[in-house]
This record gives C-alpha cells, structure tokens and sequence, in this order.
C-alpha cells in the first residue's frame, strides 16, 4: 500500500485501511463467467488508464489530442481544468461513450478501447455523468435498484452499505429523488453506481452546485468509498480542494494534458496556482 503524500497534517492519512464491504475486488463474478486463469498484461501499471486518446463527438473535430487519465489502485485521481478543456470528454471517452481515433483505454491491463458502456459496466466500471445522473421521478430507493439492473444475485446487502455510508437516503428512500437536495441527488447518484459492486468508480462533479460545507461532506464520503477499496478518476471544478485530497492530479487544458503531478505538487506549482487556481 502506498503511503499517501508526506503524510504532514493529512487527516485522510489512514486511507489505506480497507475494509472491502463495498469493493469487489473479484469482479463481478455471478454476472459474467470469467475465463479462469487469464492473465492481465500489465499488473503494476494503472488500474484505468485513457492512454494518449484523441477523439471527438461524431463526424465532428477532434476535441481530446492525445490526452492521458489514469488511476491508481488504491488512489484517486483528480481531474481540473477550465469550462470547456474536455474534462467530460475525457471521462465519456474512458467509458465508451466516445469513439477515441487513436489511444487506447485499459482496465486491469486488458485493453478494453472497443468495449460498450454496458460492457464495461460489466467489467467493473461505475461511472456518474455529470448531468442527467439520476431518475428524478423514481424513489430513491428505485435508482439504487436501477442501479443494479446488471446483477442476478441478492444486492440488499449493498444497498444496506450505501445507506450506512449514505444515512439521509435510507431516511428518503421512499421520497421521489427529484425533491432532494442538490448534495443528496449527488448521493443517489454515488450509490447508484455503487450498485454494480464496481471496481473502479468515475465522477464527473461530483460536488457540482453544492454549498462549501455540502462539498466537504461528499468529499469525505468519497474518501470513504476511495477507503474501501474502490479507485476513483473524478472531475471536480473546487480544484484546490479536490487536489487536496488527490493522489495524482491532471489539469487539461484545450483537450490535451497542461500538468500533471501528485496533488501536493500541484498545488505547489506557481503557474498551476496562478492559473487554476486563483493565486
Ligand atoms: N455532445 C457533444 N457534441 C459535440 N461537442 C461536444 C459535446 N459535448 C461537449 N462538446 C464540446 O467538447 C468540448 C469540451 O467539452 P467538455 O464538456 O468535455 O468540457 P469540460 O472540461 O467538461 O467543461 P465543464 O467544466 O464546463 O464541464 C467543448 O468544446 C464542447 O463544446
Ligand atoms: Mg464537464
């Protein structure tokens, strides 16, 4: 387990605990019967990785250029950059939702550039969109079941986790998940994906037109999942805060990638401060 940072003043220091209630580090055994013994070509590499990807929406122009997002196992992985850099494109791209020209996208070492969403679901990826990430006229309860919609086997004991690590949904579980709060419906939205039992989860703002304090609360939410197990690639625009709880940090810029460090470095760096970050 890596040490997270140099450890000064890190109140998440003691991520690496892992209890594995959530994380599904056998993949999603009942649902797809894996080939047995199979190797993976890159064990020490990232565990996700968009590698050098250049792509677009369409017939339309490219609008990644040789882009790289990666995480970690273990870690999280902090996406930052201005309105409009690809931040979103990239995570679509990482989820297939995006045809990418050229570059490749590997999970667990296996090259999964020609997978559909769906299959990549299945092959473990949990993904939260940055719009349209819930069913506001359905329960709350309903997007979690939703959210289970690849599993054949018994999900009542995640859904029993979710409420755990997310105890106003369990209060609202019957309320439609339209009529929540901005941080709740993010919350409905965590523990949809969650769901799936996924070994890697993507968010894409996660914490998008919530207060400071509600931000706070959902960051430490995401370090608890991050704890259990789960590696996380999220887009945040709080990036100052968001870097502070990274492993690894990516800023993008114009579709391709500016910087690129550990969020400690980032933060460090004078021309990352001074550009993305307000000083
Ligand atoms: N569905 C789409 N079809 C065509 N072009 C798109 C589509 N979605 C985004 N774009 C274009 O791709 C570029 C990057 O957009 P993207 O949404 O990835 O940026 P972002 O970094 O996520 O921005 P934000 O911080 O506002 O969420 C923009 O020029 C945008 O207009
Ligand atoms: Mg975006």
């Amino acid at each position: 387990m890596k040490k997270r940072g140099g450890g000064m003043s890190d109140p998440y220091g003691d991520r690496g605990n892992k209890d594995r209630s959530i994380a599904n580090s056998e993949g999603q055994g009942s649902v797809m019967p894996k080939a047995s013994g199979k190797s993976h070509a890159a064990p020490g590499g990232p565990f996700l990785i968009g590698d050098t990807m250049t792509g677009g929406y369409g017939k339309g122009p490219d609008i990644l250029h040789a882009c790289t997002i990666a995480v970690e196992r273990g870690e999280i992985a902090v996406i930052v950059g201005p309105n409009g850099a690809g931040k979103s494109t990239a995570m679509k791209a990482v989820f297939g939702m995006l045809d990418v020209r050229s570059g490749s996208v590997r999970l667990d070492g296996e090259d999964i550039t020609g997978l559909s969403p769906q299959a990549r679901v299945a092959k473990g990826m949990g993904f939260v969109p940055q719009t349209s990430n819930i069913f506001t006229s359905m329960t709350v309860e309903e997007n979690l079941e939703m959210g289970a919609f690849i599993r054949r086997d018994d999900y009542r004991d995640t859904m029993a986790q979710i409420y755990d690590l997310f105890p106003i949904l369990k209060d609202k579980r019957h309320q439609a998940a339209g009529e929540l709060s901005g941080g709740q419906r993010q919350q409905v939205a965590v523990g949809r994906a969650l769901m799936t039992k996924p070994k890697v989860l993507m968010l894409d703002e996660p914490t998008a037109g919530v207060s400071p304090i509600v931000m706070d609360e959902l960051f430490d939410r995401i370090i608890e999942v991050a704890r259990t197990g789960i590696p996380i690639l999220m887009v945040e625009q709080n990036a100052r805060q968001a870097l502070e709880i990274a492993d690894k940090g990516y800023v993008l810029v114009q579709g391709t990638n500016a910087f690129t460090g550990t969020g400690k470095e980032l933060l460090a760096d004078p021309e990352v401060r001074k550009s993305f970050l307000g000083g």
